[in-house]
């Protein structure tokens, strides 16, 4: 056994129970507490040196305000949250404790680390964040370090407007009132890919995309250049100029 605990508050499922079982698999002893299951949060702070909160978005701020004065000066306050300013700042705000932002940029699904980007942002304290960017890194993850404003204003690139994109497209395929099934007969591979993506999106995990497009600041600013863009295609399309669509695909115009 590793020599310090884990309770993940939100272990119960999502990404919480995956890196709950990441974590027991690297020889940690690990709490997971869900609204039923697991002890109560003052346990957990008296059993647990580290302490990750990866609740869904809107419960986000409730548990680090209840989770964060009762934790040690020195044990980690740590979250999975896909937005990182707001809730940065509310860590710290909320408790003595050492603070790291952390934001695993995977799913559930994945069956290892090992690959796959981690974003660590630094807030409070050098030993907590040396401890867990050594074991992401040794466990294969690219570990980058950022503040909370940089992973923000590229989240509202890589999972804003990606996923405003994808729901933009569905919304459009939905009001066609072409029958699913119809669909299906005439896709293709891209078009299968593109809409198992769109299904996560309108499907389970609306909470949570729907919070992250909701919750980033500098979404806003990147949808007003879609839609500049936007009505730059529609014009280029409706006029059947190819050669114009043809010189903005290659960078020219
Ligand atoms: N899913 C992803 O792909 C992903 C990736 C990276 C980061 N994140 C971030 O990770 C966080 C969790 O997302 P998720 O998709 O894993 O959520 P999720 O699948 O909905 O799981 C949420 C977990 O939180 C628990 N929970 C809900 N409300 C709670 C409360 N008030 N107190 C204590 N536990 C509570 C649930 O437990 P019970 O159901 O047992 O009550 C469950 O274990 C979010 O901040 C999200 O932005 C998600």
């Amino acid at each position: 056994m590793n020599d310090f605990s884990i309770g993940i508050i939100g272990g119960t499922g999502g990404i919480g129970k995956l890196f709950a079982g990441f974590f027991a698999d690297w020889g940690y002893a690990v709490l997971v507490k869900g609204r039923k299951k697991g002890p109560p949060l003052r346990e957990i702070a008296g059993q647990c040196q580290v302490v990750i909160v990866a609740v869904p978005i809107a419960a986000t701020l409730e548990v680090i305000n209840q989770m964060g004065p009762i934790m040690p000066k020195d044990a980690l306050l740590m979250d999975f949250t896909s937005l990182k300013g707001e809730f940065v700042k509310a860590m710290l705000a909320a408790t003595e404790a050492e603070v790291v932002g952390c934001h695993p940029l995977f799913g559930p699904d994945v069956s290892s680390s090992r690959g796959q980007n981690i974003i660590l942002c630094p807030a409070r304290g050098e030993r907590w964040l040396g401890i867990f960017r050594d074991l992401f890194a040794g466990k294969g993850a690219v570990v980058t370090i950022a503040d909370p404003d940089e992973h923000d204003r590229m989240m509202a690139v890589i999972q804003g407007l990606n996923h405003f994109n994808t729901i933009m497209m569905e919304l459009a395929v939905r009001d066609s009132k072409i029958k699913p099934s119809r669909l299906e007969k005439f896709s293709t591979p891209m078009f299968r890919t593109k809409q198992k993506t769109g299904k996560r999106l309108f499907g389970e995990s609306a909470g949570l995309y729907a919070s992250i497009l909701t919750g980033n600041p500098y979404l806003p600013e990147l949808i007003a250049m879609y839609e500049k863009n936007l009505s730059l295609l529609k014009g280029l399309i409706q006029r059947g100029d190819t050669s114009g669509l043809s010189e903005l695909l290659k960078g020219k115009k």
